[in-house]
């Protein structure tokens, strides 16, 4: 019986998640008719893991890989490479019953819950659906399970009628919250979910996440371009950065001692309460463009627009690599 427990106990501590050595790579086409194919590297060798119950943050600008990185995750799009471990499966290579069972423990909630809910469904029916495609619970159990999420989301029953318009955008977010537990999955996978909305909502909407977690010990994947939404929010942070992760530690450790030029660059945009640290942060800009994403640079992505930048950085891209604990840097600076 002890052994039992100390199994379980070894099982909570295990990750719920292990991506290892994720890429994702698109085709595209440029110039004329007969111009060679090169790739898009949207994903490029990306490792993250996420306990049980805990949220790792995916934070970086537009076009740093996130949302793709997710839904490769996922499998809403193709990895080229790389293993995704999910509550101990092989989640790429799943085919058939065991995929569709494997699929109710992921599900997604997007930033603009106006263009991700069909507008012709009424907000019972936009919930429902995914327990009409990946469960055989009888109507009844349907309904109760509807009724019950409405509840848990703050929603009231007369409002299952409505159609998504006749919502608020924070209510609307919270239909689609109701319509991602639905399946009562183990990870939840929130892109951006409150980047649409006002300061004072989007505090109210983070908080439910908060409370849903630690209710339904969920785990959160949680990307946002904007630290400050994610600081409150997660127990660790993937920085990416053209595709790449520069940067990724607890959350303690990246906030208090952040390393790499471009999460220090990020960090100092974020508003703090803490008057000390204001006064240290000066609101560094990041100059310059980001390099062709289709024509990478030899060394490091971050280098043309780097504060600290010197020849070595041009010539050769710096791994990631610990500097302490989980903590681990992809600079030469670290
Ligand atoms: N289907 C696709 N075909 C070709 N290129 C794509 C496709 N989807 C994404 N990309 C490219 O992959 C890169 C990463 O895009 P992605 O949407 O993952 O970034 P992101 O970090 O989520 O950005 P944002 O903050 O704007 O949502 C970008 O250069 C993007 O143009
Ligand atoms: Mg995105």
């Amino acid at each position: 019986m002890a052994d039992t427990n100390t199994q379980a106990v070894k099982d909570q501590d295990k990750p719920l998640l292990t991506v290892d050595n994720l890429t994702v790579r698109f085709a595209v086409k440029r110039g004329g008719m007969f111009s060679k194919k090169s790739y898009l590297y949207a994903v490029d060798d990306v490792s993250f893991a996420v306990k049980r119950g805990e949220t790792l943050a995916i934070v970086g600008e537009s076009g740093s890989g996130k949302t793709t990185a997710a839904l490769a995750v996922a499998r809403l799009v193709n990895a080229a490479a790389g293993k995704v471990d999910l509550a101990g499966q092989d989640f790429l290579t799943l085919e058939g019953e065991e995929l569709r069972q494997a699929r109710t423990k992921v599900q997604f909630i997007f930033q603009d819950p106006y263009s991700s809910l069909n507008p012709r469904l009424r907000a019972a029916a936009v919930v429902r659906e995914p327990l009409d495609s990946l469960t055989t619970m009888s109507a009844e159990e349907k309904q109760e399970t509807i009724d019950r999420l409405f509840a848990e989301v703050g929603l009231h029953k007369e409002q299952q009628h409505l159609f998504p318009h006749q919502f608020s955008g924070g209510q609307r977010q919270r239909i689609g919250i109701a319509r991602a537990l639905s399946t009562q999955p183990e990870l939840i996978i929130c892109d951006e979910p409150v980047s649409a909305l006002d300061v004072a909502v989007q505090a109210q909407v983070l908080n439910l996440l908060r409370r849903l977690q630690e209710n339904f010990g969920l785990t959160y994947l949680f990307i946002s371009h904007d630290l400050g939404v994610v600081q409150h929010m997660c127990d660790s942070v993937a920085v990416m950065y053209m595709g790449k992760i520069v940067e990724y530690g607890d959350r303690l450790s990246l906030f208090n001692n952040p390393k790499h030029p471009y999460t220090i660059a990020l960090l100092s945009a974020v508003p703090s309460v803490d008057k000390k640290r204001r006064e240290q942060m000066q609101r560094i800009d990041i100059p310059g463009d980001p390099p062709d994403p289709v024509n990478l640079p030899r060394g490091c992505r971050f280098a043309s627009r780097c504060p600290k930048v010197v020849d070595k950085c041009r010539e050769s891209e710096p791994e990631l690599t610990e500097i302490n604990g989980t903590h681990r840097v992809a600079c030469y600076f670290s």
